[in-house]
């Protein structure tokens, strides 16, 4: 088994390292986004303007003496109005040029994710939980989504207005003003800083504990009939309650967390307004300050410590997308075992000769399933591979198809080993009929045609002949546009395992795998395939893994696997003659079909 396909995310650093890697998913846009930028100062150049022309309405229209023109406080007022559609509306610009870049962004590294975990080998696939790994990769994409929003609609605009804020109070009032508006967000942001890392573990828990459960139920429901056969309804619900239990007691921690934690913020904002307001107003008393400017004062601490309110739910809502998304970049670092090599090359249109040359491979270092196998298969051979269930065969075509590398000797295609050529030049050369067929949940048509998206109606009918699958078809009221369930599971498995032979002749590769591929066939059905198997594979290399040897008595070699070494090869007739492993094989089905 290997380790660290699921990193122990307790210990992941997440900063703002992980703004960095979103940086170049921001990049493509860069116009859109400095326009958004600009359009976001005009919009807070504005509503930091609008304070102030309030305060200056209600000088003019405090002053007392006659000669004061109306034309002026009018003008202030339509000023006032402009001002305040112009925060709005400019707003909206950046919102609607910044839509298309956090959606953008969200559908590359969406898309980016999902390729990537294409790339990771089987054994990643063997040991995923499907319902965890997509709720991950759902968490941190509209993680992406809020810490893109959240940072141009919140954070940039607020310290741009504390900033502009800060500028006119030091400019047109005093010092003190500015030293207790810097006092309290410094105590603010240390507040929420503080708070939210001791709950940040109880969002992770919550966390944790809803991919677990999702996992538990996805994994529950895949199983249905599984389920059913074992009347364990009541077992499996058990198992989701406590896993939600979990969840429900990690989420009531979180919420206590957040009552401490806006309380706390609470406290700081109301005590430094109550003492600006005191200020302000002792000021007025004593003649320092217009009651404009006091009026432009309160203006101020509105426009300030309201979104500050806002900013503790914004820190923390981004914290937690950052876990999310670091989660997320989390599956992008997971590395595949198998892949290119750096100088790998383009496997040319194979002929088909395979060898193995001294190849040992095991799963697990102490347990050792193929032991220096070495054969070769000339092109347009049809070799056979037999031998008891766990033998290694279906291992045997895994390392062909490179799904595992050897842990020792070589496998050559065309006298290429096969490490040195692409995975996708070496795949596109094989067509594999797997021992357990498992369907997409579309049609059959659709199915069939995965084999060659390309394929002509005239081809895909030539496959249903050869598959024996025509009459199965015709017989269905929905023909070739049948839904076969998921995973394929309205199929009997022999029809199945007829669609995937279709879907590999379709395919047309100059290789050939069939692992057991008739063994959920009864005889005669099984007969028809086998002589659909070699029309197909007339001038094909082929490997055949057999599950009755009287359907692979003509091959032209016959490998027979025994505890993962060849203990014997030849003809049909010569192993017999020999009265070994093969011998004692061919006399033990003889007997049970009789
Ligand atoms: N992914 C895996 N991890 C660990 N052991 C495995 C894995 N796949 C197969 N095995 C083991 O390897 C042995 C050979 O398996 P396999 O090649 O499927 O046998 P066969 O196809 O001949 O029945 C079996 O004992 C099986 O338990
Ligand atoms: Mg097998």
């Amino acid at each position: 088994m290997r380790h660290g396909h699921f990193p122990d995310y307790k210990n992941e650093q997440v900063s703002w390292k992980t703004l960095r890697q979103l940086w170049p998913y921001l990049l493509e846009f860069r116009w859109r986004i400095s326009i958004a930028l600009i359009f976001l100062i005009v919009a807070k150049i504005a509503s930091v303007a609008v304070p102030f022309v309030f305060g200056l309405t209600v000088d003019q229209l405090n002053l007392t003496d006659q000669q004061a023109l109306v034309a002026i406080p009018v003008t202030l007022v339509i000023m006032y109005g402009t001002l305040r559609l112009a925060t709005v509306l400019f707003g909206e610009f950046r919102d609607l040029l910044f839509g298309r870049v956090t959606e953008r962004a969200m559908r590359r590294i969406g898309l980016s994710v999902f390729k990537h975990l294409h790339s990771l080998d089987i054994d990643f696939h063997l040991s995923r939980r499907t319902g965890g790994v997509a709720r991950d990769i759902e968490r941190g994409v509209s993680g992406i989504s809020f810490l893109l929003r959240f940072m141009v609609f919140n954070i940039v605009p607020v310290f741009l207005e504390v900033l502009f804020v800060v500028i006119i109070f030091q400019a047109k009032f005093s010092w003190t003003f500015v030293a207790i508006i810097l006092l309290c967000i410094v105590l603010y942001i240390i507040w929420t800083a503080k708070a939210t890392e001791w709950r940040t573990d109880y969002i992770r828990q919550a966390n944790e504990a809803d991919s677990k459960s999702n996992t538990t139920a996805v994994d529950s429901l895949l199983n249905y009939e599984t389920v059913k056969y074992f009347n364990n309804e009541e077992y499996e619900a058990q198992r989701y309650d406590e896993q939600l239990a979990e969840w429900e007691v990690a989420r009531r921690k979180n919420r206590l967390s957040l009552f401490a934690l806006n309380g706390g913020q609470a406290l700081i904002v109301a005590t430094a307004m109550t003492v600006m307001l005191l200020l302000a107003a002792t000021m007025v008393t004593q003649g320092e300050l217009t009651l404009g400017q006091f009026t432009m004062i309160n203006g101020y601490i509105m426009q300030i410590f309201m979104p500050l309110n806002f900013f503790g739910f914004v820190y923390r809502e981004m914290k937690g997308s950052m876990a999310n998304i670091e989660k997320m970049f989390g599956l992008l670092r997971e590395q595949p075992q198998i892949s290119d090599a750096i100088d790998a090359t383009t496997l040319p249109p194979a002929k088909g000769q395979i060898e193995f040359k001294e190849v040992s491979f095991h799963y697990h270092p102490n347990r050792e399933i193929l032991k220096s196998l070495s054969f070769t298969i000339k092109p347009g051979e049809k070799v056979a591979v037999v031998g008891r269930s766990g033998s290694g065969k279906s291992t045997l075509v895994k390392l062909l198809y490179r799904f595992y590398d050897p842990s020792a000797g070589n496998i050559l295609i065309d006298d290429q080993n096969i490490k040195n050529v692409t995975l996708e030049s070496l795949r596109q050369q094989m067509g594999i009929v797997p021992q357990d067929t498992v369907l997409f949940n579309t049609t059959i048509a659709e199915n069939i045609r995965y084999g060659n998206p390309n394929a002509s109606e005239a081809a895909l009918q030539a496959a249903l002949d050869h598959a024996y699958l025509s009459d199965f078809v015709a017989s269905l009221p929905d023909g070739l546009n049948t839904m076969v369930g998921e995973r394929g599971l309205k199929l009997s498995g022999g029809e199945k395992q007829r669609v995937a032979i279709a879907r590999t002749i379709l395919k047309q590769p100059p290789i050939l795998l069939f692992d057991e591929a008739t063994s959920s066939l009864d005889s005669k059905a099984e007969q028809n395939i086998m002589r659909a198997i070699k029309q197909v594979a007339k001038d094909h290399t082929s490997i055949i893994i057999a599950h009755r040897l009287s359907t692979i008595i003509d091959a032209d070699n016959i490998l027979v696997l025994h505890q993962g070494e060849i203990v014997e090869q030849g003809r049909h007739q010569a192993l017999l003659d020999k009265n070994g492993h093969y011998a004692a094989l061919w006399q033990a089905q003889q007997s049970s079909q009789e």
